[in-house]
């Protein structure tokens, strides 16, 4: 099924771009061709695709889509537990390390270790802080404005940057990834997320990617917007070749930021491998249909090949709803029953539920991996843990 085709990439690391540029030299003088011709446009080359065989396993989707729409239980005590509504089925066995609800982003996440494929798995939640519409409307706007750190021409917008980088999440996961691999040994990783939850589930598996390896690392989006431009969709590709970025129908949001072929760096570019989903009617016979397609990650005859309008499709995948149990608002419960959880604590206004002891001494919680990022100090009051949030052992 897999459609072997070329992909755009832009010359990155100065082996491989010694080599590109030869081949790009023979490709110009011997076939004058208009794909040729295209290739070297915007500074970008067509390459031949290589992401070391991995392949999209539909069994695998179905149950990514349900931690990915698990993450929007507002009930925080019985996500937890992993006995909310969507926490059944292939999902069942699920054990949470931690939740991680940063307030004032609005955003949701969760670490812990799966059954099947047994791995760690961490998902987040998509937006709600406005109506999910507003949040699309806003989606037109976005400026490419930062460079991708490390990383010559690779820009990305601020906002999806440090929605991961610059906050309390960023630090709560790799805590929670580097407790789950001292306590259940090596287990491979598993990134989702829907909709701006993609986006951050993005930044994170690159970030895991780095620093595990890429062959540890498997990632899988739904409805998710673009975060870069053409260089940083190259770089990330090759960080993180085990990628599959899901899209459904005539969804908005793969769409947005939008795609200009003709502004060479300075559009956004989505990354591979893009499985579209879609329904063909022939007749009355309605047959859904997954097309795995190019690696280029803009193939033309995937969701570019539609009209993408539809809100309602962006909030369905594989027959699974993604979105809060509470619209335009950004809620969350929890219950003060039988707490399955060791700790609980608010830092830098963000919620964290976690099984295993946090150390609690200062809460000087930017460790050397954050200042990695971000030289900024964090204040004193930033650090503030609320006593009233305090449940636990702290
Ligand atoms: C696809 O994923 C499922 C669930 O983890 C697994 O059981 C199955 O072996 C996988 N299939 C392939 C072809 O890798
Ligand atoms: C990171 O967050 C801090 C505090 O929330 C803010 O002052 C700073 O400007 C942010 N940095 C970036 C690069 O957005
Ligand atoms: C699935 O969609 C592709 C186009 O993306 C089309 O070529 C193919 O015929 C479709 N298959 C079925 C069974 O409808």
């Amino acid at each position: 099924m897999l459609r072997e085709r070329s992909s755009r990439r832009r010359m990155a690391s100065s082996s491989t771009a010694a080599a590109a540029l030869v081949v790009a030299a023979l490709l110009l003088s011997s076939s004058p061709s208009p794909a040729a011709a295209a290739a070297g446009r915007g500074g970008e080359l067509r390459m031949k695709h290589s992401d070391g065989g991995y392949s999209y396993n539909r069994t695998l989707a179905h149950i990514f889509v349900q931690y990915a729409s698990a993450v929007y239980t507002s009930d925080l005590t019985s996500l937890f537990a992993w006995t909310c509504p969507r926490c059944q089925g292939d999902t069942k066995g699920f054990e949470m390390i931690e939740i991680i609800v940063d307030v004032e982003n609005c955003l949701q996440a969760f670490v812990g270790v799966a059954p099947d494929p047994q791995s760690i798995l961490i998902a987040f939640r998509g937006t709600q802080e406005h109506s999910v519409s507003n949040w699309i409307e806003d989606l037109f706007w976005k400026q490419l404005d930062v460079g991708y750190p490390g990383m010559p021409d690779a820009m990305v917008h601020h906002g999806f940057y440090t929605a991961y980088y610059n906050t309390t999440v960023r630090h709560e996961i790799l805590e929670s990834v580097r407790w789950a691999r001292k306590t259940y040994g090596r287990l491979p990783i598993n990134v989702v997320g829907h909709s701006m939850g993609g986006a951050l589930a993005s930044f994170c598996a690159l970030d895991l990617s780095v620093k595990y390896g890429s062959q540890e690392v498997q990632l899988m989006t739904f409805g998710q917007p673009r975060v870069g431009n053409p260089s940083f969709a190259a770089y990330f590709s090759d960080q993180v070749p085990r990628t599959i970025r899901v899209t459904h129908q005539n969804d908005i949001v793969p769409h947005l930021p939008p795609y200009f072929c003709y502004l060479g760096e300075w559009t956004y570019h989505h990354f591979s491998r893009e499985v579209w989903l879609h329904e063909t009617i022939v007749g009355n016979v309605v047959t859904r249909n997954e097309t795995i397609c190019d690696g280029s990650g803009e193939d033309p005859t995937c969701s570019r090949s539609v009209y993408g309008r539809s809100v309602a499709d962006h909030l369905e995948y594989y027959g699974v709803s993604l979105h809060a149990d509470s619209r335009g608002t950004c809620q969350f419960v929890i219950g003060s029953t039988n707490m399955a959880y060791g700790t609980i604590l608010e830092v830098d206004r963000t919620i964290i539920m976690t099984r295993y002891p946090q150390e609690c001494t200062g809460f000087s919680r930017s460790s050397p991996e954050d200042k990695e990022r971000f030289e900024e100090p964090r204040t004193d009051e930033n650090q503030k843990m609320q006593s009233s949030m305090v449940g636990g052992h702290c």
